[in-house]
């Protein structure tokens, strides 16, 4: 059975506890795979163009596996070549069969939300369903501007959650839409809807999120203008009914991956490890400045850019960190990474202040709640003051706790990590969930050094 079977109906039947020990330096060269946010955008994407592409490097992980399987629940012809390689016949903008039973997006927010976008534009009906952590996910944010666009929802759980029937708009509806939160799966949801409206679909974001689907939009021959707005934000013009045409995709490494052997050699003594090619888009790489504000060494080895993206080799030493303040704004930029940001501010000395993540709430778990829960099973002095999580740093952390995942890849490896470097080891309930965004966690990492068992 495979594991996102196991999950579906709500409870997990094979848990897979694991235990990571204080390990001796790391070491090595290493590269994680492929970026998740590019990987689910590239099957979709290219499953809206007339023709073949391509697609190297893609994220074998499960929330892109139950992607490429709805694309082709919705008619596209997608095959898996070789490792990482992926072949897509699309279907044309607006072209998206109705499936003959639900659609299964497992744990994957990202793969659900932007889907519901592409369907929105389709004259067709899809139920849409997954596991019973993105059955707690908001969907409603999602579904107000489709209903703008002409897309209803003719059945869905309480709340406006999975499971959910979405009859796309015959006619879709340009809309311009001011996003009220920070959501790249928002913007990307409303402009996949606005590819099959004439005329113009505008998404205005107070603060920019990361910008992977502006771009593949332009990469496949769509056109696509982006403008500031503000401090931060943005203002996206998508013009609609785009002959969108095949191009060949190089996805890079995951930042948000890389985050976790960065993190673990920053914390092992005398560690010292390189990170190939991961993707530097400044949307994504809140981390990087924020680490090296604490005091990370953290140094670009060399830069190029791969399928339109920036991305670096980057060589990390073991570092003294010290806490810092981490603004509100740079949120979106590092969303996915304050599990892991928090247990390094453990390590750190002194009081690292993370602001404004009220959308850590609605991640894959309660992560602001989950992420000062694991901390302090593992005796770490963590508040949560508002939307803020506040971490008193005292250059080490004592351990010994068994850490409740919630069906959250993220909480699970940041813990791990952790467990790497304190004192007595930390424990994961489950790790099962790591597939969904990096197969092969346990044997990189084990790979550079760390002990996990
Ligand atoms: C993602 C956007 C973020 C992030 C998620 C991936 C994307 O979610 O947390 O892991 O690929 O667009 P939100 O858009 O809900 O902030």
């Amino acid at each position: 059975m495979s594991h996102s079977q196991n999950h579906s109906q709500g409870h997990s039947l094979a848990q897979s506890p694991l235990t990571a020990r204080r390990s001796k330096v790391l070491k090595g060269r290493v590269r994680v795979p492929g970026d998740k946010s590019i990987s689910h955008r590239s099957l979709i994407l290219s499953a809206m163009t007339v023709g073949e592409t391509k697609i190297a490097g893609l994220l074998e992980g499960e929330d892109v596996i139950n992607t490429a399987k709805v694309m082709r629940a919705l008619g596209a012809k997608v095959e898996r070549l070789g490792e990482g390689a992926w072949s897509v016949h699309g279907v044309g903008v607006g072209g998206f069969a109705e499936p003959a039973g639900p659609l299964d997006f497992g744990n994957s927010g990202t793969g659900c939300r932007l889907v519901m976008g592409a369907v929105a534009g389709c004259p067709i009906t899809a139920l849409f369903d997954g596991d019973a952590s993105l059955r707690k996910r908001p969907m409603k944010r999602v579904l107000d501007p489709l209903s703008r666009i002409g897309a209803h929802a003719l059945e869905m759980a309480e709340g406006g959650r999975l499971p959910l029937k979405l009859q796309g708009a015959r006619d879709p509806i340009p809309i311009e839409y001011a996003s009220p939160v920070a959501s790249a799966q928002l913007k990307s949801a409303v402009l996949l809807a606005g590819l099959a409206a004439p005329g113009e679909t505008i998404v205005i974001e107070k603060e920019a999120t990361r910008d992977h689907t502006e771009k593949m939009l332009t990469h496949f021959g769509a056109q696509v203008t982006v403008e500031p707005v503000g401090e931060h934000g943005r203002r996206v013009t998508l013009k609609g009914r785009p002959e969108l045409l095949p191009a060949p995709l190089q996805v890079p490494a995951d930042p948000s991956s890389a985050a976790f052997p960065l993190a673990a050699a920053l914390i092992v003594p005398g560690s010292e490890i390189v990170l190939e090619g991961v993707m530097t888009n400044p949307l994504r790489t809140g981390l990087f400045v924020t680490l090296r504000e604490m005091g990370a060494e953290i140094e670009t080895l060399s830069t190029k850019t791969d399928g339109g993206e920036e991305v670096a080799d980057l060589r990390v030493k073991a570092s003294t960190l010290r806490g810092v303040e981490v603004p509100a704004a740079r949120a979106p930029s590092m969303i996915d990474e304050y599990p892991i940001l928090a247990v390094l501010a453990s390590f750190a000395e002194g009081t690292t202040r993370m602001r404004g993540l009220s959308e850590l709430r609605v991640k894959e778990s309660d992560r602001l709640a989950a992420t000062a829960q694991m901390l302090r099973v593992n005796g770490v002095d963590v508040e949560i003051e508002g939307d803020d999580l506040i971490v008193h740093g005292k250059g080490r952390a004592p351990g010994g706790g068994v850490v409740a995942t919630h069906m959250d890849h993220r909480l699970a490896m940041s813990a791990l990590v952790m467990g790497l470097a304190s004192e007595q080891p930390v424990g994961v309930d489950d790790a099962a969930f790591i597939v969904t965004s990096f197969p092969g966690f346990v044997e990189l990492m084990r790979g550079l050094g760390a002990e996990l068992s």
